[in-house]
């Protein structure tokens, strides 16, 4: 009720901050950033952020990547495989297991099988995905896929990165033929957001998205990564007559304020407590929300409710469809006041007019949120970027 000013200014701070430590602190490699220094590998890199693999890759520790020069990259890419099945044959090259080239050339008995992130995804069939490395005469190693019929078709060419333990990124003379990882694979552009909402107790939601006409824009941002919070259908229920006096583009802002445009697991939401941009944000500060941890549960803010994470329908990156017990109010749209009711909304125009009318200076609003709303005021966007940049600044430095 009676906050003052500067802890507000650190609770704002904090979530950046928080942002910012768990990037660095929870990604001690970036596979995207070790392979940029090496112009040799941009199709490698490039592909493994296509397939999501450069994600996978950071948040694994002990691990090496096999990775292949352009040159190799195209014989790939001319079998014109799906990306999915790229997806399979790139992670027969993540290998689950540290080796320094060192650790290489001193394999004991001179022969291994080592598990691979293929072999780990549940894609691989049976007890495939394994790599035989074998040292050869003359202090070559070579590298085949088990399912290779015993060939060793690739050999170490040279050490790229080393991190011990964490991450090690070796060249290797072309891309490991493997009949199963090769095999077609159906990718999840075959997922359908409205079916599995249906399905997982949010049909209601899912209605809202097709009649609303943004089931669309979700259905786009699958492939490059989406988060999706739906509120159950008994929780949606009650909300129904307040939706209905929205605007439709009010609607449609809602409804976008629900999806996040990256993948987000359990485990990183936990792991990352700060501001997401959502579906709707158009600029900055505009229609986003703070996620934080309160103890195992994940809880969404926004300045006029939090609702909590009560359940995962789906998670299979790069989509993720977590269930919530609470709408999700954007400030934009609704007053931070005990018994919340939609902004007045005198012109049917674009969301961004009528977040600027609720943006106006709320008199009427109370308590604590009049100490968060006026502090927040207080801190123009100017001063927020700066603020932002400084740390990113402090952190580049050190
Ligand atoms: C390896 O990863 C761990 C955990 O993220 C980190 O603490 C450590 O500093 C990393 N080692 C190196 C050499 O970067
Ligand atoms: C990794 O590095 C790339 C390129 O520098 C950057 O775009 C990306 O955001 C980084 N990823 C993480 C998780 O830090
Ligand atoms: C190496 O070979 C010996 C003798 O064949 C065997 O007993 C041992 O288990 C092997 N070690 C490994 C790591 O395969
Ligand atoms: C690896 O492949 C070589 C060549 O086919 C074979 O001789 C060796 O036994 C294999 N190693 C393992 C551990 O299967
Ligand atoms: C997704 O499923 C819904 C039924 O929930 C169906 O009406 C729609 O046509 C499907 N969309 C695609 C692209 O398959
Ligand atoms: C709908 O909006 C009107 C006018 O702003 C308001 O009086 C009414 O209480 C609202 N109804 C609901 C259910 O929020």
């Amino acid at each position: 009720m009676t906050r003052k000013v500067p802890p507000l200014s650190v609770m704002l701070a904090l979530p950046l901050l928080f942002l910012f430590l768990s990037s660095t602190g929870t990604h001690a490699h970036n596979i995207t950033r070790i392979l940029a220094k090496h112009p040799d590998f941009s199709t490698f890199n490039h592909y493994l952020t296509l397939t999501h693999l450069a994600s996978e890759i950071n948040r694994r520790l002990t691990i090496t990547v096999l990775a292949v020069d352009n040159a190799a990259m195209s014989s790939l890419l001319s079998k014109h495989l799906s990306l999915y099945t790229i997806k399979n044959v790139l992670s027969l090259h993540v290998l689950v297991d540290y080796f320094g080239s060192k650790k290489l050339h001193q394999i004991t008995n001179g022969t291994a099988l080592t598990s691979t992130m293929f072999q780990a995804s549940g894609s691989a069939p049976g007890s495939s995905g394994y790599v035989n490395i074998t040292n050869l005469k003359a202090g070559k190693v070579g590298f085949g896929a088990e399912d290779n019929d015993g060939k060793l078709d690739a050999v170490y060419v040279k050490s790229v990165a080393e991190i011990p333990y964490n991450i090690s990124v070796i060249q290797i003379s072309q891309v490991l033929t493997s009949p199963e990882a090769e095999a077609p694979t159906a990718g999840p552009s075959a997922l359908n957001l409205t079916a599995i909402l249906s399905k997982q107790g949010c049909k209601t939601f899912a209605d809202l998205l097709i009649s609303s006409g943004v089931a669309s824009t979700f259905n786009e941002n699958i492939d490059g990564g989406l988060t999706v919070f739906c509120p159950t259908d008994t929780v949606l229920g009650g909300f129904m007559p307040r939706y209905k006096n929205l605007t439709a583009p009010q609607k449609a802002s809602l409804l976008l304020f629900h999806g996040i445009p990256v993948y987000q697991s359990l485990q990183m939401l936990k792991s990352s407590n700060g501001v997401v941009n959502t579906l709707a944000t158009d600029g900055a500060n505009k229609y986003d929300f703070t996620v934080q941890n309160d103890g195992e549960e994940v809880t969404l803010k926004t300045k006029v409710v939090t609702a909590k994470i009560t359940g995962t329908a789906k998670d299979e990156e790069p989509l993720v469809v977590y269930k919530i017990n609470k709408v999700l109010l954007p400030r934009e749209l609704f007053k931070a006041a005990p018994t919340p009711r939609p902004a007045p909304a005198p012109k049917a125009e674009a969301p961004k007019g009528d977040a600027s009318v609720a943006d106006a200076p709320a008199g009427d609003d109370v308590g604590d949120q009049t100490a968060d709303k006026n502090g927040a005021a207080g801190l123009d966007g100017g001063k927020l970027v700066m603020m932002f940049l400084s740390l990113c600044v402090g952190f580049w430095l050190v």
